[in-house]
């Protein structure tokens, strides 16, 4: 983005942009008639899923965050029973089941844990029981979610009953993951200071949010912080930790992203904007 000026026009630019934050660097290179498409615009159809960054990068967070918050968690994760006693088995809570909530789901069960999660929207329930997670909901809350399938800011109301439930779970929790989200806007802050007092000493608490501002009040990048004995985390890119993985699927939904824009016939990028697609992604 800062080589824009070799950019020329006509010339058609594809990424993962930030669009919201780098507003004034994409304006010049619309002003420049350059095709720039923003990869994170993407309509949520079907068509798109197999060209989805956001899905495929945030399936391998989701995924990263729970095997790097139970490294650091000092017993062990499933319920083992041995002649020597009995440990039960981890609890972790994920909040947040999008993309990487789910996948952060399944990672846990897989490795023994019992699974807890919540979300504001309502059609996660079911695909959280379906991982055999068991959904905390929110009482007498409205389903928050976009037309798009994105999750809508909560009013007062919500976050007071949602402070009450998790705190009241949180006590009894080991391991949090944290991966809420609001596309365009700062991350909620959901897990509160006093929350994170009447945890144990020990639970670890790993927000992918952490870039957005984090999920709890005192997540800082790159850093981890103890409170009390309470370990809180979050990286700039945990992508960065499974670079093998991340780089294959990018590239695949990229090759996807332009062979829909391809027009083979004449060799050549179409940009038709009549296909959700390209009209969804062109920045204008
Ligand atoms: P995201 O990364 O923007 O947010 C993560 C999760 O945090 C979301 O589930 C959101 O509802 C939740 N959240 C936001 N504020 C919250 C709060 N205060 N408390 C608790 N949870 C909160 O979302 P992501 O993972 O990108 O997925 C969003 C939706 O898009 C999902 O419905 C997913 O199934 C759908 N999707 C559809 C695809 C398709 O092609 N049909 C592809 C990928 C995702």
């Amino acid at each position: 983005m800062t080589k824009n000026s070799l950019l020329k026009e006509n010339q058609t630019f594809i990424g993962v942009l930030n669009p919201y934050d780098n507003k004034d660097k994409i304006d010049n290179l619309v002003k420049k008639k350059i095709n720039t498409f923003s990869l994170e615009l993407l309509p949520r159809i079907t068509r798109a899923q197999s060209m989805d960054i956001l899905s495929s990068q945030a399936n391998l967070a989701g995924y990263k965050a729970v095997v790097e918050s139970f490294a650091y968690f000092e017993k062990a994760i499933p319920m083992m029973m041995t002649a020597a006693g009995t440990i039960p088995a981890a609890k972790v809570l994920v909040v947040g089941a999008g993309v990487a909530g789910l996948q952060a789901i399944a990672t846990a069960k897989r490795m023994g844990a019992i699974v807890f999660a919540t979300d504001v929207r309502m059609a996660s329930k079911e695909q959280v029981e379906s991982l055999g997670g068991k959904f905390l909901t929110v009482e007498g809350a409205e389903n928050l979610e976009t037309e798009g399938g994105y999750a809508k800011e909560a009013s007062d109301d919500f976050k007071k009953k949602q402070e009450e439930l998790l705190s009241e779970t949180l006590k009894k929790i080991d391991i949090v993951i944290c991966t809420a989200l609001i596309p365009g806007k700062k991350a909620p802050v959901i897990i509160k200071e006093d929350m994170i007092n009447n945890m144990n000493t020990g639970s670890i608490i790993y927000d992918l949010a952490a870039v957005q501002g984090g999920n709890t009040a005192h997540t800082k990048v790159d850093e981890i912080v103890n409170k009390n004995g309470v370990k809180i985390m979050g990286e700039s890119n945990i992508l960065n930790k499974l670079p093998t993985s991340a780089s294959n699927l990018y590239a695949k939904n990229l090759f996807n992203f332009v062979s829909n824009l391809y027009d083979e016939e004449n060799k050549m990028i179409n940009i038709n904007l009549e296909d959700e697609i390209i009209e969804k992604t062109l920045i204008k």
